[in-house]
């Protein structure tokens, strides 16, 4: 439909009728005016799978929903470091959406790992902004490529479930824009979703769903997002509000509550109508791209099932693999203790509104002893309750002798499902106290440990882990997990999962530490820019597994690391390219990491910032060249002063490597910037800072030789250090000051050149 007959239709709508439009008619769907031929829309969550009522009426979904594929979860997918992969999950999960009339599906969540307690990270990708960007938009590509929209959530700075729905997350402009907008700003830029799904709580101070300078401001203006914004469910506080902010969908349905409120203020005068019919020809534009005819399309179970298990292969991180545990050669061994209950009853997905009712989940123990092919070699011990926390010594004895037997115990633990969940945050770090003393009992009778475990947020793994050979990171890995955790334990697949998340040594570490949950309704970011790496990195902190990590059973070899030009402008592409060579004897897949640090700064910068990767397939002895391009984005920050993201001059240092802290190569270029941001100079800029610039630098130098000469003369002292400590007492105040200090040498009339002289030329 054309713009100038979207104008018409809207034009022939009642009042009545458009305030309608701008609430869902039931929990899923929009509403439908036969009369004029709209049809209504049906969304549902998502991310890892979709969520269809089977009965059709039960539009909140009590009665269960239908079979779907249980994809892993996005933390676990992150760790895939896998574009080309999530953008295949993103068109499986669209052809699913078309089996069931889906028009549009909730998700991806791109909300940044702030915290590991926060219960719904398991929903989320990363604590780094670009990793969460490049593949929550790899996701809405192949999502949308289907003709299914994709609803990105959630707008923004949701980062913990503690108050969700009051809880005011504040923080400065720059930490903002550079960690908690990012991959709304790629993802809309790039791949221009249908939705954005607002926060339930407030930034700064004002609901997100009623966030002028969120929604329009930055979003609409900003970005040029031309798709709609909807609530998430419940999250309206103010209807006018929202509406005047730019919230255009409030779902689920008010049941007429509110419209009735917008047709009020229309009729009143407190609400100009062409707001509310620029929200319906928003939500009518969506409508028609969601109403196109969808193909009748079966999809095909088995072989979804089976892209479940490439995506959950690549998920897993092999951590820690001492001696060569692992892989395991299933010829030599001839008995395995298979321990902990998660190994029959595995937990693969999270709780809360994304929980998908699974076609057919693999557990891992059946698929040990599918791979072993003798059952009379595995032996099984409970080892725990799935139920509650406390170790029940009955089980410890038992799960020690079945491991002390045999020649290697593979323990299966995690977080059960109360432990994390959408609505409340984690109460600590750690796994429940019977998985715990479950493994450490177990290493006290074996020595070939190998743990796995199930988890959709970090878990505190000191001490523990010192006394076990191996561990896996299987996150929640969705219903064909079972078997790729199985093939990476017996070498079937070589692991190739990297962290996209930091596992501090305990929690105290973490960067939020001190001010989370927050109080008094309010959450202080007082971390600013340094989430996850950024933060341990800046301390120089030791971390359990950094973030990048992961171990694979090849080696990779790394050489003719070049940068094109080293002399650059900030308009100029730069090229970074290396080698990677498999040394090893298996075939595996690798992940080439490229952080950027900015080293001559006049804001804190970070010690390094993922800005490229690529992941790479090698067979043994096969060699390939990686190329990143980088562009001005990549090296700026976002300055509060200038409003806007800005390049500094200065060296930079470009570092290439298989983990944040494991850098193989790297090399410095100097940047030089064609249109450099004036910072404006006052009365109140220091001397210090004035002092840099090269047209004052002398002038200002022999005035404070002078004052300093008089002070010395004044106090009789003489010592170098005395003028030294003047001199950085006087570079510290405002510049205005000297007047006074300078006993009138200085005049109002000097202070006012120099000011014009230096605003003039503007230098930085
Ligand atoms: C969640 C959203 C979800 C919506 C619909 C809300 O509680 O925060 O992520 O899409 O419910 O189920």
């Amino acid at each position: 439909m054309s713009e100038k007959n979207l104008d018409s239709l809207v034009a022939k709508m009642t009042l009545e009728e458009k305030a309608s439009l701008c609430s869902g008619h039931s929990f899923w769907t929009t509403k439908a005016f036969k009369r004029y031929g709209i049809p209504s829309i049906r969304m549902s969550d998502g991310p890892h799978g979709i969520r269809r009522s089977v009965v059709p009426k039960d539009e909140v979904g009590f009665f269960g929903s239908v079979k779907e594929i249980c994809f892993p979860t996005a933390s676990a997918w992150a760790s895939s470091w896998n574009v080309d992969l999530i953008e295949k999950m993103g068109m499986a999960l669209g052809e699913e959406c078309q089996a069931e009339g889906i028009d549009m599906l909730l998700g991806p969540g791109v909300n940044i790992m702030r915290t590991p307690l926060c219960g719904r990270n398991f929903e989320y990708i990363s604590e780094d902004p670009y990793l969460t960007a490049l593949l929550g938009a790899a996701w809405v590509k192949g999502l949308q490529w289907t003709g299914i929209g994709a609803c990105v959530k959630h707008f923004t700075a949701n980062n913990t479930e503690f108050e969700r729905m009051t809880l005011s997350s504040e923080m400065d402009e720059r930490t903002l824009r550079e960690i908690y907008l990012f991959a709304f700003e790629y993802i809309v830029k790039n791949e221009k979703p249908w939705a954005i799904m607002s926060a339930y709580n407030r930034l700064n101070g004002v609901y997100c769903s009623e966030n002028k300078y969120l929604l329009t401001d930055i979003l609409r203006k900003e970005w040029g997002f031309n798709g709609i914004v909807i609530s998430d469910w419940g999250a309206v506080d103010n209807r006018l509000e929202a509406l005047k902010a730019g919230l255009n969908l409030e779902m689920p349905t008010s049941f007429g509550v509110t419209n009735r409120q917008i047709v009020e203020a229309v009729e009143s005068g407190k609400l100009n109508e062409k707001i509310l019919d620029e929200s319906v020809k928003s939500i009518l534009r969506v409508i028609i791209k969601g109403s196109i005819k969808k193909n009748k399309i079966k999809y095909n179970k088995d072989l979804h099932h089976k892209l479940a298990r490439a995506v959950a292969r690549e998920s897993i991180v092999l951590l820690k693999n001492v001696d060569h545990i692992l892989p395991l050669d299933k010829e030599k061994l001839n008995s395995v203790a298979v321990i902990g209950a998660m190994a029959k009853h595995p937990r693969y997905q999270g709780n809360g509104s994304s929980k998908v009712r699974p076609t057919w989940v693999e557990k891992a123990y059946d698929e040990i002893v599918q791979i072993l092919g003798d059952k009379k070699k595995i032996k099984y011990a409970k080892g725990y309750s799935l139920d509650h926390d406390e170790p029940k010594l009955s089980l410890v004895e038992e799960a020690m002798n079945t491991a002390a037997e045999a020649e290697v115990a593979i323990v299966f633990a995690g977080l059960p499902d109360q432990h994390e969940s959408e609505s409340y945050d984690r109460e600590h770090m750690n796994m429940p106290e019977n998985h715990v003393k479950l493994i450490e009992a177990v290493a006290q009778v074996q020595k070939n440990v190998i743990v796995v475990l199930s988890n959709g947020s970090a878990v505190s793994m000191k001490p523990w882990d010192e006394n076990v050979k191996g561990v896996i990171e299987g996150w929640l890995i969705g219903e064909a997990g079972g078997s790729a955790i199985a093939e990476v334990l017996f070498g079937i697949v070589n692991p190739s999962g990297k962290l996209s998340v930091t596992i501090p040594n305990k929690f105290s570490d973490s960067p939020s530490y001190l001010t989370y949950p927050g109080s008094g309704g309010v959450a202080i970011y007082a971390e600013n820019i340094f989430v996850g790496y950024r933060y341990y990195d800046k301390k120089g902190m030791d971390v359990a597994y950094p973030f990048g990590f992961g171990l694979s059973y090849t080696t990779f070899e790394y050489r003719d690391f070049e940068i094109s030009k080293k002399d650059v402008f900030d308009t100029d592409t730069i090229e970074v390219s290396v080698k990677v060579k498999n040394t090893g004897k298996c075939f595996g897949k690798e992940v080439v990491q490229l952080y950027i640090k900015d080293l001559v700064a006049s804001e804190l910068r970070p010690e390094r910032e993922l800005k490229g990767f690529t992941k790479i397939a090698l067979e043994p002895e096969e060699e390939k060249k990686v190329a990143f391009k980088l562009r001005r984005r990549e090296f700026s920050f976002y300055s509060i002063e200038a409003g806007a993201w800005i390049v500094e001059p200065g060296d930079f240092k470009i570092m290439i490597g298989r983990s944040s802290r494991e850098i193989r190569y790297s090399g410095i270029i100097y940047m030089k910037v064609k249109s450099r941001f004036r910072k404006r100079f006052t009365r109140y800029t220091s001397i210090g800072k004035l002092m840099h610039h090269p047209k004052v630098e002398s002038k200002l130098e022999q005035l404070l030789t002078k004052m300093i000469g008089f002070q010395v003369l004044l106090r009789g002292k003489t010592k170098d250090r005395y003028v030294t400590a003047v001199k950085k007492v006087l570079r510290e105040f405002p510049i205005h000051k000297l007047i006074i200090v300078s006993r009138g040498e200085f005049t109002e009339e000097m202070l006012q050149n120099l000011l014009e002289e230096v605003n003039e030329e503007g230098e930085r």
